[in-house]
């Protein structure tokens, strides 16, 4: 009997929050990147088509960089389970298991799933003061110049890192560039604005304002078609074109809840996530910037957990064929 009371006790306050909820405390979207890069402009985004169908709550947004986005998901996945910490991540989520051996989160059992969010293409770009103005000559000049040149990145298992390892791989010419991290690719471009680093390869949400103002170099795409939609972009080579086999990165981004969040607060954040995504704002923002919001299946939690645990096999072999771990 006194079991029993327990029990409906503790299904009446989990009942009470899931009707109050969010209620008047904000809700912290973390994002494991520095402030001013591509995770913290989804989030930003995302966390203004948010605020209306959660019923006006107030919706803000917490960096919390380091060791390519694992501190700031170690972070959620440790919270409290009541729907007011949430994580944004990218597919680091994916490549992170791959790349740390310790990590301090098992990704697919220490988080709820609460649909994916949009997908973004990456490009190759250099300090404006390069003097490559194609993509070969590009390639010629970082062959002739192994040793002396460095690239950036967002930290160890970051989408930017990911793809340095992956296209420094596919030209066999692993150890030719020195790396800098960064704690988000926000930093990291500022210094290629500046010259002080030289290459780096970064989602076009972070890229295309630099490119248009001719602050920076592009030199080709990562997707495995050409842009051809994207005025911008659309003449750069995949890398694919420039020889490089089979070569296709494309980022995605998803929203997470620590594991044992109510099923009902799921429900309310995963419908509210559907809303955002419809948003014609929301839309146009992230178009302009090259990304395309997700429109399919992925938007449903069991689907988006599906494709991370599928792109976790699909990435760790080719993380171990590039031969570099984060520990
Ligand atoms: C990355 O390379 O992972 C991203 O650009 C991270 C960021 O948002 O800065």
């Amino acid at each position: 009997m006194k079991r029993l009371l327990v029990l409906a006790a503790a299904a009446t306050a989990l009942f009470a929050q899931a009707q109050t909820f969010p209620g008047s405390k904000p809700i912290s979207i973390v994002v494991p990147f520095a402030a001013g890069g591509p995770t913290d402009r989804v989030a930003r985004d995302l966390a203004e088509a948010l605020r209306k169908p959660l019923g006006g709550a107030s919706v803000v947004i917490e960096n919390s960089a380091g060791a390519g986005g694992t501190i700031g998901a170690t972070k959620v996945a440790k919270a409290s389970p009541d729907g007011h910490t949430l994580l944004l991540h990218h597919i680091g989520m994916a490549s992170s298991p791959a790349l740390y051996r310790k990590l301090q989160y098992n990704t697919l059992t220490d988080f709820e799933y609460l649909g994916m969010i949009n997908e973004v293409p990456m490009t190759l770009v250099g300090k404006p003061q390069l003097p490559a103005n194609t993509y070969r000559d590009f390639e010629n000049y970082i062959r002739a110049n192994a040793g002396k040149l460095n690239i950036a990145h967002a930290g160890l298992g970051s989408a930017s890192h990911l793809c340095g390892l992956m296209w420094q791989a596919a030209l066999n010419t692993k150890d030719a560039m020195t790396t800098i991290p960064f704690g988000g690719t926000g930093p990291a471009m500022t210094s290629l604005i500046g010259g002080q680093v030289d290459v780096m390869c970064d989602q076009t949400t972070n890229t295309t304002g630099q490119i248009e103002a001719g602050r920076i170099k592009a030199f080709a795409v990562t997707t495995a078609k050409p842009l051809s939609n994207n005025k911008l972009l659309k003449d750069y080579p995949t890398l694919q074109e420039m020889g490089l086999k089979g070569f296709n990165l494309t980022i995605w981004h998803g929203l997470y809840a620590p594991k044992g969040t109510p099923p009902a607060v799921l429900k309310q954040l995963n419908d509210a996530l559907k809303v955002a995504l419809k948003d014609p704002e929301f839309i146009k923002k992230q178009e302009g910037l090259g990304a395309v919001v997700v429109n399919d299946g992925r938007i449903e939690p069991a689907a988006h957990k599906a494709f991370v645990a599928a792109e976790i096999n699909k990435l760790k072999p080719v993380i171990e064929a590039a031969g570099k771990y984060a520990d």
